[in-house]
């Protein structure tokens, strides 16, 4: 199911996650899609070790200390991302660091060696309820809208992992408490990473014009459905297509040769909300 590029739930030692194959922007975006998520926070990615991690993200020695001593287990870090990595820019939200972690689950460490692929997985709840630490609650939340979850009977953990930020120098930082404590404070210069925060990262460095029909001469078109553009989120008018293609889309209309950008409207439902949301604060 995974090398099909569909999403599974399974556990970890903290609570279900909803898998999906990282390097694939449309399974990704099925993430969302199943989930119902207002916007596109980035996920995290599992693999099954250290060795795997770096082949993703850049580290340091403090970060490779970190993983040494914690993985497998409940602790992620939010590390450079590799410029050479596979891994689908929707997962990271298109920022340039990624959040890796090696879960400890037997199933989760299953999975991930028999696709031998990382996998982005965010707590297998719809948007806004509270994460799942059995398969019950899995089926509460999102049965109809997956197709598998693994059961493998209550987390340990039932609490999502300690994020922790790895800074060029080794300096460190908490973006979300877990049942890892390194003794940081969360509070410590400045809050948690919040997805709002995160959103300034988006904006391209051009201006960019929304619910576009037609572009102007000095505009790059990114098209939707019958607005076809220079480029098309999706001609089918398909948004699970198109959210998979959103990053990309934004990097290549910025990289054109027009000093500007318009984008076509986006119906505002299902996935659609979570574009527009990534579109206006691009926009803004
Ligand atoms: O325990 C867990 O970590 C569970 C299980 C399934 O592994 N997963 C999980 O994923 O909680 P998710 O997607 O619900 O949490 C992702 C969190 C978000 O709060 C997001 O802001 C943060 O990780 N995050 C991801 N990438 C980031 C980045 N590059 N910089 C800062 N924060 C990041
Ligand atoms: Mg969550």
């Amino acid at each position: 199911m995974i090398a099909q590029g569909l999403c599974v739930a399974v556990p970890t030692e903290t609570v279900y996650g909803l898998a999906a194959d990282a390097t694939n922007a449309m399974a990704v975006a099925g993430i969302y899609a199943a989930k119902g998520r207002p916007g596109f926070n980035p996920l995290i990615v599992h693999v099954p070790d250290l060795e795997a991690a770096q082949t993703i993200a850049v580290f340091n020695e403090k970060a490779r200390e970190l993983a040494a001593r914690y993985w497998p287990g409940p602790l992620t870090l939010v590390l450079p991302l590799r410029p050479d990595s596979a891994i689908a820019s929707l997962a990271t939200a298109g920022l340039p660091t990624i959040a890796v972690r090696a879960p400890a689950h037997p199933a989760m460490q299953a999975l991930l060696k028999a696709c031998g692929r990382p996998l982005a997985a965010p707590s297998a709840n719809a948007s806004g309820r509270i994460s799942p630490t059995s398969a019950a609650h899995v089926l509460k939340s999102l049965g109809g809208r997956i197709p598998m979850v693994i059961d493998a009977g209550p987390t340990s953990h039932g609490l999502e992992s300690t994020i922790v930020g790895v800074d060029e120098r080794g300096a460190l930082r908490l973006l979300r408490p877990g049942p890892i404590d390194l003794g940081l404070a969360a509070s410590d210069g400045g809050a948690i990473e919040a997805p709002g925060q995160l959103a300034s990262h988006y904006a391209p460095t051009k201006p960019l014009r929304l619910n576009a029909t037609s572009a102007g001469s000095d505009e790059w078109l990114i098209g939707f459905g019958s607005v076809r553009g220079d480029a098309s989120l999706s001609i089918a008018g398909d948004l699970v297509e198109a959210a998979a293609r959103l990053f990309s889309a934004l990097h290549e209309a910025e990289a054109s040769d027009r000093p500007k950008i318009a984008v076509a409207p986006i119906p505002s439902a299902g996935l659609g909300i979570a574009i527009n949301d990534r579109l206006k604060r691009a926009a803004a």
